[in-house]
């Protein structure tokens, strides 16, 4: 039996005079990838902030492994196994590409100050760890061969594989994904479906939650997905469940169920 690795309940974000997300729930179950779709400004984004603990939600819950973690500080939920992409890139740009996986990868680091400046077994472990661990998350995302290369001077789409590879090397139980494909080109976006594929079939026990306006991508990849408009959240469901929704079919796609295998990355 599947167990439930994270949990949402009722989760509310309310900014100033906009209700961003409203008292939604979601049961995301170890090893299955999810989707979260919906129209810009639905409340996405903020949901993965608030898994993430870049932001607090005004109210509702989170539990991760059974425990509450609502309040829980974004460092401390990363350290526990929860790793994130943001929509915008976050890469460290004067860096060598495998310098951005390895100081992502430090944030488990359990040696002291003293033991890395007296240079001590733990710390060359750790170190040791870190660099290896790092370099099979490039080699999963299949841009090991530009380690050494500093991270500005990839092309876009390798970047954004690059920051994929950040989150892998903490391995995560829990990967959260913000649009990874954006500003990608059809082809670009198919390769990035396979890479999430093999992301899944390395690591079988990892749960997967993608936010992705692509359609096809979605529908090819998520076994179970999350649709919300206006911060709600309108149907859940398989992929057929949800391409034959009349709900998310009115509100999601503007009445037209064609659209589903026609919609790219930005619409
Ligand atoms: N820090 C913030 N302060 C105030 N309002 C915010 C903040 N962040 C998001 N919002 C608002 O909350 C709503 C949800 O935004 P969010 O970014 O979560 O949507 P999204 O579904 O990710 O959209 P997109 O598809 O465009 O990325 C929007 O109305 C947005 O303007
Ligand atoms: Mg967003």
């Amino acid at each position: 039996m599947s167990e439930v690795l994270l949990r949402v309940q009722e989760l509310t974000q309310q900014f100033k005079g906009v209700l961003a997300v409203d008292h939604i729930n979601m049961d995301l179950e170890t090893g299955k990838i999810y989707g979260l779709i919906g129209t810009n400004g639905a409340g996405k984004s903020t949901v993965i902030n608030m898994i993430s603990g870049n932001l607090f939600p005004t109210e509702g819950q989170i539990l991760y492994e059974d425990k509450p973690i609502t309040h829980v500080p974004a460092a401390q939920r990363a350290r526990a196994g929860i790793a994130r992409t943001f929509q915008n890139l976050r890469l460290f740009e004067d860096q060598t590409v495998l310098d951005n996986v390895i100081t992502a990868s430090q944030i488990t680091r359990t040696y002291t100050l003293f033991e890395m400046l007296t240079y001590m077994p733990r710390y060359r472990r750790e170190e040791k760890e870190f660099a290896a661990r790092s370099l099979q998350a490039l080699q999963t995302m299949g841009i090991e061969q530009y380690a050494s290369y500093q991270a500005d001077s990839l092309a876009y789409a390798f970047q954004r594989r690059l920051e994929i590879a950040r989150c892998l090397a903490i391995r995560p139980k829990l990967l959260l994904l913000d649009e990874p494909a954006a500003g990608m080109n059809p082809q670009e976006s198919l390769q990035l479906v396979e890479d999430i594929r093999k992301i899944h079939q390395v690591h079988p026990e990892m749960t997967i939650l993608l936010i992705e306006h692509d359609m096809k991508v979605v529908m090819n990849l998520c076994e179970y997905i999350y649709v919300m408009a206006s911060g709600r959240m309108i149907a859940e469901g398989t992929p057929r469940q949800i391409y034959e929704s009349e709900e998310v079919i009115s509100v999601y796609l503007g009445g037209s169920a064609h659209r589903i295998g026609k919609q790219t990355a930005g619409e």
